[in-house]
């Protein structure tokens, strides 16, 4: 079916819009328009809230957010908010937490909380006439330049920390860089970037105008292609580890202490070398920082993308987490880079994120970096702690059918039946009940 473009659909109201959709896409289905309203909010202040973090918002789409307990993160216990639409994965948090609760809770360190960006150039200059022009000239410039934007952040203890000029021309002919690190304290810092850089791009050509050091044709030949941050930030880093004698890893599968220990290390050591393991165990890692990323109003794209990135930082796409089982100890550790804020953005605006900063105790950003650690190295152990024992198809099933026992009282033998009885099959709701039904009449 062909459809018509639409001119100006987003200055229509909201109901033009739907209108149109319904109309143009859906059959003039009037059905669609409850689905779109239902989720609407009761109160017009609060919908009209949600309805401008976007454009062209028509209604709201859930996502469930929920806790996992029992925290304990550097001798504090927390109750992690999560907002994840996959099952298990907050049950999966809360299952490490509490096994790592029994066993010292986790460990974290702030290894540095660098922020990046770049003004990208093509400039045909002699490398070492630039690099000249930028170490007596330009580089004082730049600072100059951006001390008004920088006021506020300077004096909350940020601001510009170096500003680099960078030769990529065996890349790209004619192209480099002023490559600027940033400390951002408590925010993320991507309007604070910006805005710098772009003023370094303006700079740029202001002072390669005004200097005797280049020809006409030279200064004719500058082209600022772009400034902007980059979401790559592997120096804004944190680590997060647990640690225990094998001794004390009893594990409720069955299998031994060593044994358990060998296999997990073996499974972290399959995604160190192996991308399309590494890239599911990653994947798995996710699972758990993106829902307290989302929770507490950062951008997971953002924190996704320099995840990956830096797993493939050795020009091979890697385990973000490593193990050890030296001399009886049990180490297992994430080195997550991750740029997060706590304020600004969606943080003093929507109020589940407010909630969720709350529930943490106000983290500062750091803080909010350790968590997030936290979150990914729980995550990956009750995965990998699966993975290696059970497998993950069974502990599904098996929480899902618990669960749905549990609702009924079921017995310890009613749920040893159930155990036998969907060995080879998938629980579902409806025959969990009848054959209940039936096993409580027989
Ligand atoms: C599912 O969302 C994530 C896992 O596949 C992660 C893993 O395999 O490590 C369970």
């Amino acid at each position: 079916m062909n459809h018509k473009p639409i001119e100006g659909f987003s200055k229509l109201s909201k109901q033009h819009k739907i209108d149109w959709l319904i109309n143009e896409y859906l059959q003039g289905n009037q059905e669609y328009q409850k689905i779109l309203q239902q989720y609407w909010n009761d109160n017009p202040d609060l919908q009209k809230l949600h309805e401008e973090f976007s454009e062209n918002t028509i209604t709201n789409f859930y996502m469930p957010y929920g806790i996992a307990p029992n925290f304990l993160i550097d001798g504090k216990l927390m109750a992690l908010p999560m907002a994840v639409e996959e099952s298990s994965v907050v049950a999966a948090a809360s299952k490490s937490a509490k096994f790592w609760l029994e066993r010292g809770g986790f460990k974290t360190t702030i290894i540095n909380t660098e922020k990046l960006g770049h003004t990208h150039f093509i400039f045909k200059v002699e490398a070492h006439k630039l690099l000249h022009f930028f170490n007596f000239t330009l580089k004082k410039k730049l600072f100059e330049a951006t001390e008004d934007i920088t006021a506020n952040m300077r004096k909350r203890g940020g601001g510009i920390l170096d500003i680099k000029l960078i030769d990529k021309t065996s890349e790209l002919a004619d192209y480099y860089q002023l490559k600027a690190s940033f400390n951002t304290v408590d925010s993320m810092g991507a309007n604070f970037i910006n805005s710098c850089l772009e003023q370094f791009g303006k700079t740029l050509k202001d002072e390669v105008a005004q200097s005797d050091a280049f020809s006409e044709d030279e200064k004719n030949s500058l082209q600022i292609v772009m400034n902007i941050l980059s979401n790559f930030t592997p120096d804004c880093i944190v680590r997060a580890e647990v640690s225990c004698k094998i001794d004390d890893l009893k594990d409720d599968s069955g299998i031994s202490n060593e044994e358990f220990a060998w296999k997990f290390k073996q499974a972290v050591t399959i995604a160190e070398i192996e991308p399309y393991r590494a890239t599911t165990h990653n994947k798995g890692i996710m699972n758990g920082v993106d829902a307290v990323v989302i929770a507490t109003g950062n951008d997971f794209r953002a924190t996704e993308a320099c995840a990956h990135a830096y797993a493939s930082k050795d020009g091979k796409y890697k385990s973000l987490t490593h193990c050890t089982t030296d001399n009886g100890i049990f180490r297992f550790w994430i080195d997550l880079p991750i740029s997060v804020g706590v304020v600004g953005g969606l943080t003093n605006l929507h109020p589940l994120v407010k909630f969720s900063l709350a529930l943490l105790g106000k983290p500062s950003a750091q803080e909010l970096m350790s968590i997030l650690a936290v979150s990914g190295l729980a995550q990956n152990f009750a995965a990998l702690r699966s993975l290696v024992t059970t497998g993950i198809q069974k502990g599904h099933m098996k929480m899902h059918l618990f669960n749905i026992l549990n609702q009924f009282g079921a017995t310890e033998e009613e749920k040893q039946y159930f155990v036998n009885y969907f060995k080879d099959k998938t629980v579902s709701h409806h025959e969990v009940i009848s054959e209940l039904e039936k096993l409580r009449k027989k």
